[in-house]
């Protein structure tokens, strides 16, 4: 990447990286692994005195939480999607159906692509301008490729984006849409991401939203958490159920509870955070049940695309989080993850993608074998919109009836 100089305040209240592994310290930049040990890096912070007057003054969107992101303060300025503040729904008809009590849908379809992915991809793209990088990139498994290939549209900057060769249709076409590059590897999700390294690694000034500038990236899932909490009426959630890929989301999450708590900004109030993977694609959950520290890659087989990542860069850290908070991770079939999305739809009106019924379905199975605690709130991850994996239902749904335009056909359907 280029080693321009940066400017004061490039990265807000951030001042440095920290190693997750080793904890040693390192400047802000283009960095991604720890000039010590090779572990991991993330953003470490000089938090300024906070309300939640301040924050509510915001704008109804992730940059409401600036203070709290490696983002300048001018970020509204510059040309970016706006993602966040989605909407927290209260979930009732689904508590009664799985047989709990208070249940919310954080619903994050509704952002600017359609998925969580806007939000981790803001903060990359500020990241990418601040670093002047002059490509904007990244190997996804789909929604990263649309938050990618929207976000630089609107920014002006070029997108080279590598997926997968069998991705969904929907994912494809909606990446390629926005008019950037769209290269299509024939490989997994995993081959795709060490193409994406050894590429980060060759080219000059090339930003890799969730490789070489990980770090920056992963903290716009600390939203999530932020959202969550003060549409609470700023108190954190009991127990949170979130679907697992890389893992950075789940446990960017926990980070972002963690910050508001260490900030004054919520109770300190304990609250369990679970894990959900499909069965095809899960090398999180078989540790977790193991109780395994290390996570043993999979090749992946599930019709959960976007989760399928065999060699998951924070299951460890996953695995961290589920046993410190008294959660879990867990797994569903296929069909399961289709019942999932069926029974999402049918009682709240959401019709989320796969991730969202394999989560949905995870919340039901961990209260079925009474991992979740069913009296106690728990909010629910929607992260994607279903219109982008219609094939997951396609041989489940289809309309009642189809007849001739007469009343009398209709009278035959029995519908009256
Ligand atoms: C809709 C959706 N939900 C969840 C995830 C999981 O995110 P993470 O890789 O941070 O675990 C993804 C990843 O691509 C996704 O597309
Ligand atoms: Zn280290």
């Amino acid at each position: 990447m280029t080693e321009s100089p940066l400017r004061v305040g490039a990265f807000g209240n951030a001042t440095s990286l920290l190693c997750r592994e080793c904890g040693a310290t390192q400047e802000l930049g283009p960095f991604y692994a720890c000039a010590e040990c090779f572990g991991p890096l993330e953003i470490g912070y000089d938090f300024p005195r906070l309300t939640r007057e301040q924050v509510e003054a915001g704008p109804k969107n992730i940059w409401r939480y600036q203070p709290l992101l490696p983002v300048p303060a001018d970020i509204q300025q510059s040309p970016n999607m706006e993602p966040g503040f989605t909407r927290l729904l209260r979930a009732d008809n689904l508590a009664r159906e799985v047989g709990a009590r208070r249940v919310w849908v954080k619903d994050d379809s509704g952002n600017p692509t359609h998925s969580f992915k806007d939000r981790v991809v803001a903060i990359a793209l500020s990241a990418a301008r601040e670093l002047g990088s002059k490509v904007f990139a990244c190997p996804s498994t789909g929604n990263l490729a649309n938050a990618v290939a929207a976000a630089g549209a609107r920014a002006g900057i070029r997108t080279v984006v590598f997926v997968p060769h069998d991705l969904e249709p929907a994912k494809i076409q909606m990446t390629a849409v926005y008019g950037g590059s769209l290269v299509a590897v024939r490989g997994s999700y995993d081959d795709v991401n060490r193409l994406a390294s050894e590429i980060a690694g060759e080219e000059e000034g090339w930003a890799f939203v969730n490789v070489n500038v990980r770090p920056y990236y992963a903290e716009g899932s600390k939203t999530l958490a932020f959202e969550i909490a003060e549409q609470l009426g700023w108190r954190l959630p009991e127990q949170v159920v979130i679907p697992v890929a890389s893992g950075s989301q789940l446990t960017k999450i926990d980070k972002g509870f963690r910050e508001l708590v260490a900030l004054g900004l919520v109770e300190d109030t304990p609250y369990r955070i679970f894990g959900a993977q499909a069965e095809g694609c899960s090398p999180v959950s078989a540790a977790f049940k193991a109780g395994h520290d290390v996570v043993r890659p999979v090749k992946p087989a599930t019709i959960a695309k976007s989760l399928a990542i065999g060699n998951p860069a924070d299951g460890p850290y996953v695995l961290d989080v589920a046993r410190r908070t008294g959660g879990a991770v867990e797994h569903v079939t296929d069909d399961e993850v289709r019942d999932g999305i069926q029974l999402l739809a049918r009682t709240e009106g959401i019709f989320p993608e796969t991730a969202g019924g394999v989560t949905v379905a995870t919340f039901r199975k961990l209260v079925e074998t009474g991992q979740l605690d069913p009296d106690r709130e728990t909010v629910v991850l929607n992260t994607g919109d279903g219109l982008k994996t219609l094939d997951a239902v396609a041989g489940r749904v289809a309309p009642s009836a189809t007849i001739d335009p007469s009343y009398s056909a209709f009278l035959s359907t029995g519908l009256a």
